[in-house]
């Protein structure tokens, strides 16, 4: 059985992945997950400086799902340079690095930054912040800022690109071929979806932040669609994700259009099921009939529309 993958260029052991923000900087995972056991390690995104994030309480469960209002909490690409990367060194698995800006200049300051500095296998470019120079709309909603992120990254660094997008839009196919069009190498899909809990006693958020992140199985099929349409739009390679918690779930993003695959809330409750999934992996696809990961990808069959 054939688990391994290449996506844009970057060749992965296997195809399941950790996803941005879930596994910090890999190193606060390291005691309770062999990290040279993942396909790939995409590391909590960084800002240009140091960022405190939100106020507390920062996460809630809800029926199907997290809220999550981190604030994009990081500690800024300086520390990710000389701290975070060079204790990664030696993992023996791809590392991407994912940045986040609130300006287009900001998105290729921080690519150069990565860039010169080595160690990073692909750089993910989180889209979904907001713009300052255009009133706090975010980028990823924005075919036109979307691509002029990607063409600034690109300019500013020779790695592999996944440009991750929001879901949270009308028609995520049009910003992911204008992703496309401005040089974008593959698709990261999906970020959480925004969303607010309340405590009715108070009448009260339940998140400091107040609007929070949605992620888990509550928003798997949402994300399914996107890669569906992404894929079908751009045919660039996707890491897909949103959900996932087992194999049935991989064999569902890989036939959706997943070339691999990210792992992201499941580590909340058991930071082990990623493990479980790679070793499950092999007997999954071969009870789909398939002979490897890679020829899954983008096998939906329309029966009727
Ligand atoms: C606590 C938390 C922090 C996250 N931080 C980031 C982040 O820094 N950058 C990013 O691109 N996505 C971030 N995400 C989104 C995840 O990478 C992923 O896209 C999303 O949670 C959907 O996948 P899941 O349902 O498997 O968690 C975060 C998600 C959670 C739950």
């Amino acid at each position: 059985m054939e688990l391994a993958v290449e996506v844009a260029g970057v060749k992965l052991a296997n195809p399941v992945i950790l996803a941005s923000g879930t596994a910090g900087y890999g190193i606060e995972l390291s005691s309770l997950v062999d990290l040279s056991r993942v396909g790939a390690l995409v590391l909590k995104s960084v800002t240009l400086e140091p960022r405190k994030g939100n106020p507390e309480p920062r996460v809630w469960e809800t029926a199907a799902g997290m809220l999550n209002s981190i604030g994009l909490e990081n500690v800024g690409v300086q520390a990710l340079i000389a701290d975070i990367i060079p204790a990664l060194e030696g993992l023996g698995t791809p590392v991407f690095a994912s940045i986040a800006g609130d300006t287009v200049r900001s998105y290729a300051r921080l690519a150069a930054r990565i860039q010169g500095a080595g160690g990073v296998d692909a750089l993910e470019v989180n889209v979904s912040c907001p713009n300052v120079e255009k009133g706090g709309i975010q980028f990823g909603v924005d075919p036109g800022a979307t691509s002029a992120i990607v063409m600034s990254v690109k300019e500013n660094c020779d790695l592999p690109v996944f440009v991750k997008l929001t879901a949270a839009v009308a028609d995520i196919s049009r910003i992911a071929v204008a992703a496309q069009k401005a040089g974008a190498d593959g698709l990261t899909l999906i970020n959480t979806i925004p969303g607010l809990a309340i405590d009715p006693a108070t009448r009260t958020p339940r998140l400091g932040g107040v609007i929070g992140g949605l992620s888990g199985p509550a928003i798997k099929p949402v994300a399914l669609k996107a890669i569906w349409e992404c894929y079908e739009a751009t045919g660039l390679p996707i890491i897909g994700g949103g959900g996932i918690c087992d194999t049935g779930d991989v064999l569902e993003f890989l036939i959706a259009g997943a070339s691999a695959v990210s792992v992201g809330t499941a580590l909340f409750r058991d930071p082990g099921r990623v493990l479980d999934i790679i070793d499950e992996l092999p007997g999954a696809i071969e009870r789909a009939g398939a002979r490897s990961a890679g020829e899954l990808t983008g096998t939906l069959t329309e029966t009727s529309r």
